[in-house]
C-alpha cells in the first residue's frame, strides 16, 4: 500500500511533504520518512517508525532544508515495520520511495549482492535503489538509466526517485499502482492520490501503467516505457480540500457511524422522487442500459464485498436477473464465464483497491455489456475506468473500519436492484421500496438509542476470545460484516455464519464462554434462526438476539433480547448493521485499541 508524496518548489518543501503525507496516512502508518536534496546537492534522509506526526517532530529538530524532496508513509509488505525498512531507500546518488510489490526482488537482490551492493533493509523496494546505481554506471543519461532499471522490475510499483546530480528533478514511474503529478505555478508535486494534491493545485496528470515522467518546477515530461515522449493535457479536478475534523466525537469511527442518518437523508433528497427513483442515477443513459441487463457480476473486497452479497439477495428476489458476488482477489485470477447482457459492478469506498482495480481492468477486456462502479471517491481510479459510476456521497471516510460507506453502498445497491426489477415488470415494488428508504432516517434515530445497550453488551464481550454472528437471508452478510468489524478494531476473533451452517462445523466451538449473536429481523426466516439459536443454547452458548419480533423467554432462559425498531423488509440490513457497528466500537473502547488506525491495517489496500 503506502503513500507517496513529493514536491519541487522555489522554497523549502519540508512542510509540503508533511502536509501531503498526513493526507496519505490512510494508506499505511507503519513508518514514515523523507529525503531532501540540500543546497549542497546532497541527499538528506530522515525516517522514523510510527506515524507522520513522529516524522514531523524529527523535522522540527532538524536544520535540513531542501527545495526538492520525496516522502513516504509505509504499510509493511516485505520486512517488519522498523526503522531500517522505512522508506526512502538510498543507494549511491539515488533515494527512492516505492508503493507496490516487486515480485522478482529476491532474484534481483542476489545478482546485486554478487556485484557487491550492500542491503540494509528486508524490503523488496531497496533493490530498486541499488538497481538504479548499477544502471547509471552503464548508461550515460538519466532517462536511459531509469528505463533500463524499470525494464528489470516485475510486479506493481509507483515510484518517486531523486538523484543528487539532478537536484531540480523528481523522476516518477508507475505500473499498477497509482501516481499523480500536480502542477502549479511555483511548484510541482507528485502524490499517490488526488486528496493529497487538492490543497496545492487543481491541475494534475495521472500516470498510466508503464509510463514515467521527469518532473521539474512547473514542468513535466512524460515518457512511455520505450523512452518516447508522450503528450497529454493535464486534467482539472473538481475536488475541494476536504480536511475533516472529528467534530467533537472521540474517534472518526464514532463520527462516521453517527453521520449515517444524514447521508441517507441526502440520498433521499438527491436521488428519490415521491414514489420512484429519479432517472439515470447511475450515470447518463444508465436507465436504458440497465433495462437490457440479464445478469450481474459484483466484484469487491472486505466490507464492500459484504455489501455486494446483500445486493445478490435483493436482485434475485426482486427480478429474474441472475447475480453473482465475488471477492476481487479471486475474480481477477480465475476463468469467468460471462453470459450475454451481463453488467459488471465494482464496489469500492476508496476506488483505489488494487484487487478491485485489476478485476475491473480484466472486466473491461471481457465481454460485459457495461462496467458500473459504486464508489465514494470521485476521480478515483475505479471511477475513471468505469463506463457508468455512482458516487456514494458519504463524505470522506477516515476510519479504517468502514461504516458509513457500507450503508451508503447498501442504499446504492437497493436502488440498483429496484431499477433492475423494472425489466421483470415489477414496477409496483418501486413505490414500496422508496417508501421504506424514506422511513430510514426516523428508524435510524431509534436505532442509535441502542448505544447504551451496546455499551453494556460490549462490557460482556471485552474479555472474550471468540464470537459468532449468525443470520439468514440478507442478514447473513450483516453477520459477516459484524464479525469483520469486531475483529478489525477489537482484535477479538469473530466469525459470521449463515445460521443454517452452524451445525455443519462451527457448533463445535460453542461453549459457555462463546457469545453468539443472532440477527433476526421479523421475516419468513425467524423460526429457522430460532432453531439454530436453540442449538447454541443447548451447548450453553451465550445467546444475544437482535430482533423486532415480539418474543417471550422461558423462565431461566439466559438469552439476551435486544429490541430493534420495526422496519421494512428491504431496509432491515441497513438498520441491523448499526448496533453491530456500535458494539464493535464500544468493545474497542474497552480494549483501548487504536480504533481509527487498527494494527496491521490501512484504509486503502493498494497492493494485491
Ligand atoms: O475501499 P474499498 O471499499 O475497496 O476497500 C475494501 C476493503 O479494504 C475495506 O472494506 C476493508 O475491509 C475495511 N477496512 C473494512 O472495515
Amino acid at each position: 500500500m503506502c503513500g507517496i508524496f513529493g514536491a519541487i518548489s522555489s522554497e523549502d518543501v519540508k512542510k509540503d511533504l508533511i502536509e501531503g503525507l498526513s493526507k496519505l496516512e490512510y494508506r499505511g502508518y507503519d513508518s514514515a520518512g523523507l529525503s531532501l536534496i540540500t543546497s549542497a546537492s546532497k541527499i538528506k534522509r530522515i525516517r522514523c517508525t510510527g506515524k507522520v506526526k513522529e516524522l514531523k517532530k524529527l523535522l522540527l529538530k532538524s536544520k535540513s532544508k531542501g527545495k526538492c524532496g520525496i516522502a513516504h508513509t509505509r504499510w509493511a509488505t516485505h520486512g517488519i515495520p522498523n526503522l531500517k525498512n522505512s522508506h526512502p531507500h538510498n543507494s549511491g546518488p539515488f533515494s527512492i520511495v516505492h508503493n507496490g510489490i516487486i515480485e522478482n526482488s529476491e532474484e534481483l537482490k542476489s545478482s546485486l549482492l554478487k556485484k557487491g551492493y550492500k542491503f540494509t533493509s528486508d524490503t523488496d523496494s531497496e533493490v530498486i535503489a541499488h538497481l538504479l546505481t548499477s544502471c547509471i554506471k552503464k548508461n550515460k543519461d538519466l532517462l536511459g538509466t531509469i528505463l533500463s532499471a524499470l525494464d528489470k522490475l516485475k510486479g506493481s510499483f509507483a515510484l518517486a526517485i531523486i538523484y543528487d546530480k539532478y537536484p531540480d528533478n523528481i523522476i516518477v514511474a508507475s505500473n499498477g499502482s497509482p501516481l499523480l503529478i500536480g502542477i502549479s505555478k511555483n511548484a510541482t508535486y507528485v502524490a499517490s492520490d488526488i486528496h493529497a494534491l487538492v490543497s496545492k493545485t487543481k491541475k494534475y496528470i495521472p500516470l498510466e501503467d508503464n509510463e514515467l515522467a521527469i518532473v521539474s518546477r512547473g514542468n513535466v515530461i512524460l515518457y512511455n516505457k520505450k523512452g518516447r515522449k508522450i503528450s497529454r493535457p493535464p486534467l482539472v479536478t473538481k475536488q475541494i480540500d476536504k480536511t475533516t475534523s472529528k467534530r467533537g466525537f472521540k474517534h472518526y469511527m464514532q463520527k462516521e457511524i453517527f453521520e449515517q442518518k444524514d447521508i441517507i437523508s441526502r440520498v433521499i433528497k438527491d436521488r428519490l422522487g415521491t414514489k420512484t427513483i429519479l432517472p439515470n442515477i447511475f450515470g447518463p443513459k444508465s436507465d436504458v442500459m440497465l433495462k437490457s441487463i440479464k445478469h450481474v457480476h459484483f466484484v469487491a473486497c472486505g466490507t464492500s464485498y459484504n455489501a455486494s452479497l446483500i445486493a445478490k439477495y435483493w436482485i434475485e428476489e426482486l427480478s429474474d436477473i441472475m447475480c453473482t458476488a465475488e471477492i476481487a482477489s479471486e475474480y481477477r485470477y480465475r476463468t469467468i464465464n460471462i453470459p450475454s447482457d451481463t453488467l459488471f459492478v465494482a464496489i469500492s469506498q476508496s476506488g483505489e483497491t488494487a484487487d478491485t482495480i485489476y478485476s475491473l481492468k480484466k472486466a473491461k477486456t471481457s465481454n460485459y455489456k457495461a462496467i458500473l462502479s459504486i464508489c465514494n471517491v470521485p476521480e478515483s481510479t475505479i471511477t475513471r475506468l468505469s463506463d457508468y459510476s455512482y458516487l456514494m456521497q458519504a463524505g470522506v471516510e477516515i476510519s479504517v473500519a468502514s461504516t458509513k460507506a457500507f450503508t451508503s453502498q447498501l442504499i446504492a445497491l437497493l436502488l440498483l436492484s429496484t431499477i433492475l426489477s423494472r425489466s421483470s415488470g415489477k414496477y409496483s415494488i418501486e413505490a414500496e421500496i422508496v417508501k421504506q428508504i424514506n422511513s430510514l432516517p426516523k428508524i435510524l434515530d431509534k436505532t442509535f438509542k441502542l448505544e447504551n445497550d451496546m455499551k453494556t453488551m460490549a462490557k460482556q464481550f471485552k474479555n472474550k476470545h471468540h464470537t459468532l454472528f449468525l443470520g439468514r437471508g440478507a442478514s447473513y452478510p450483516i453477520a459477516l460484516e459484524a464479525a469483520l468489524k469486531l475483529k478489525e478494531i477489537s482484535y477479538i476473533h469473530a466469525e459470521g455464519y449463515a445460521a443454517g451452517e452452524l451445525k455443519h462445523g462451527p457448533l463445535a466451538l460453542v461453549d459457555k464462554d462463546m457469545p453468539v449473536v443472532g440477527l433476526m429481523p421479523d421475516n419468513n426466516l425467524v423460526n429457522q434462526v430460532l432453531s439454530n439459536l436453540s442449538e447454541v443454547k443447548a451447548r450453553h452458548g451465550l445467546v444475544y438476539i437482535f430482533t423486532n419480533k415480539k418474543m417471550k423467554l422461558k423462565r431461566n432462559d439466559k438469552t439476551k433480547i435486544i429490541k430493534m425498531p420495526a422496519c421494512g423488509h428491504y431496509i432491515a440490513p441497513l438498520v441491523y448493521v448499526i448496533p453491530m457497528q456500535l458494539l464493535s466500537y464500544h468493545v474497542a473502547i474497552f480494549k483501548k485499541t487504536n480504533i481509527d488506525q487498527p494494527r496491521n491495517l490501512a484504509k486503502s489496500v493498494t497492493v494485491e
